[in-house]
């Protein structure tokens, strides 16, 4: 079932906090973590899997970079999921050490990877071109240099097209006919093999995906074993555990997963050591959204809320088609009375946060709560019609504290140059 909240007095409560206090303090929108759930989130996927065999849960940081949620992740004893220089700076000055980063990246550029090495931080391999150009910039430190391989598995999930990653074909990970040739090749350079990872997509709600992935992990640990001596530490797979976002929706039963995928290595490897990269899991209903309600309008053949926040704000339903559980947070739990599309201010026919909801008469001013806002939520905000970025909030045991404050116009103007030529 979806994570829902108390009301007390009509007003829907957060963290110990009524959110109508929260919105007036801080204004809308903002996103609101609660912090206890980032922790208990952690803490369930970790035990589910830990109790059975060594586990590192690597936090795919795209989903949330906030260095305070961050912060609160590396307190937990988390690892991080890197795509990118960027994240894996984010995560070091959020107080990871470098062992505690495995950098993943697509058709990274050779700069790139020169920086990424720097930085000391565990590299995931996604193809054999980015093999030979670090094998370059490593020169003779190729001898002893801990790597592993993402690889494409031919198993695909997700919430929809844009987020399945791991079928044939992909862009993503060594091609499955060639990785054997692949780690030969990096045994061959000297490296220090020490895993294999493959990641099959996002928000998928069967626990099946992960079964066949880690059949085709455990495969490969296998044969690296018995055809190249190559004994692998460590089975990773991926990311893409799904959150309910609709009410009535099914859990992913973390704990069945973690008994199931360990018993398997246990079982069928002499693999040590498994890895997972949840990013929507830990964060995404740790948080909520806040906006206020502008405008209600009947078009004639539909009635609209209009609110402070579009797809700048929260891009998931207007891009993935995602559905996002809205409610009136100032009128919770009041009996509804129609059926309204909720919308924001941005200039595109697209911009949408709801379809047909049934809400409790909106009026201007009211406040309404979008749920399951952390993962993929802020990260994915833009500035798009020039509206600055919004304030993130962090609520612990009824405290609200600010854990990003509000772009404003300077931050939009801030890069920009205008030629001394066409000055006047
Ligand atoms: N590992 C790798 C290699 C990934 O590419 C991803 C997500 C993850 C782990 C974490 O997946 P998660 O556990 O969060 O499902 N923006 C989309 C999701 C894109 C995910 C991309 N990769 C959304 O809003 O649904």
């Amino acid at each position: 079932m979806m994570r829902d909240f108390e009301g007390k007095n009509g007003v829907m409560q957060f963290g110990g906090m009524s959110t109508v206090d929260i919105a007036e303090e801080f204004g809308t929108p903002v996103y609101v973590t609660d912090e206890n759930i980032v922790r208990e989130s952690y803490r369930r996927v970790y035990n589910a899997f830990s109790r059975f065999m060594d586990t590192e849960i690597h936090y795919a940081c795209k989903a949330n970079t906030n260095l305070a949620i961050l912060t609160i992740l590396e307190q937990e004893g988390s690892h991080i999921d890197a795509v990118s220089i960027g994240e894996v700076l984010t995560c070091l000055k959020a107080g990871f050490t470098p062992d505690r980063i495995l950098y993943t990246g697509v058709n990274v550029s050779r700069d790139e990877l020169r920086q990424v090495v720097d930085t000391g931080c565990r590299i995931n391999v996604d193809s054999e071109g980015e093999l030979e150009k670090l094998a370059d910039i490593l020169g003779d430190r190729c001898k002893g240099f801990p790597l592993s391989f993402r690889i494409t598995p031919g198993v695909a999930s997700g919430h929809g097209t844009k987020v399945m990653t791991g079928g044939k074909g992909a862009k993503f990970g060594v091609p499955y006919d060639r990785v054997m040739d692949a780690y030969a090749r990096a045994k061959e350079l000297g490296f220090d093999i020490k895993g294999i990872h493959a990641h099959t997509g996002s928000g998928g709600n069967t626990v099946d995906p992960f079964i066949d992935v880690v059949e085709v992990l455990i495969d490969f640990a296998n044969r690296l074993r018995d055809e190249l001596d190559i004994h692998l530490e460590f089975i990773d797979f991926g990311g893409g555990l799904g959150v309910p976002y609709k009410p009535q929706e099914e859990e992913c039963d973390v704990e069945d997963l973690g008994a199931t995928i360990t018993d398997m290595i246990l079982e069928e490897t002499d693999v040590k050591k498994v890895c997972l990269e949840p990013g929507r899991y830990l964060v995404c209903d740790s948080t909520i959204l806040l906006a206020s309600v502008t405008d209600v309008k009947d078009a004639g053949t539909k009635l609209y809320v209009g609110t402070d926040i579009g797809f700048n704000t929260l891009i998931r339903p207007a891009f993935y088609d995602s559905y996002h559980h809205v409610a009136l947070a100032n009128k919770f739990n009041k009996a509804c009375t129609a059926k309204y599309d909720v919308v924001g201010p941005i200039c595109e026919s697209g911009d949408y946060i709801a379809h047909d909801r049934i809400l409790p008469d909106p009026q201007e001013g009211d406040l309404l709560v979008v749920y399951n806002a952390g993962a993929y939520g802020f990260s994915m905000s833009s500035t798009y019609n020039s509206r600055p970025k919004c304030k993130e909030v962090l609520v612990k045991d009824g405290k609200a504290e600010l854990i990003r404050d509000a772009e404003t116009m300077e931050n939009i103007w801030r890069h920009q140059i205008v030629p001394e030529r066409l000055r006047r």
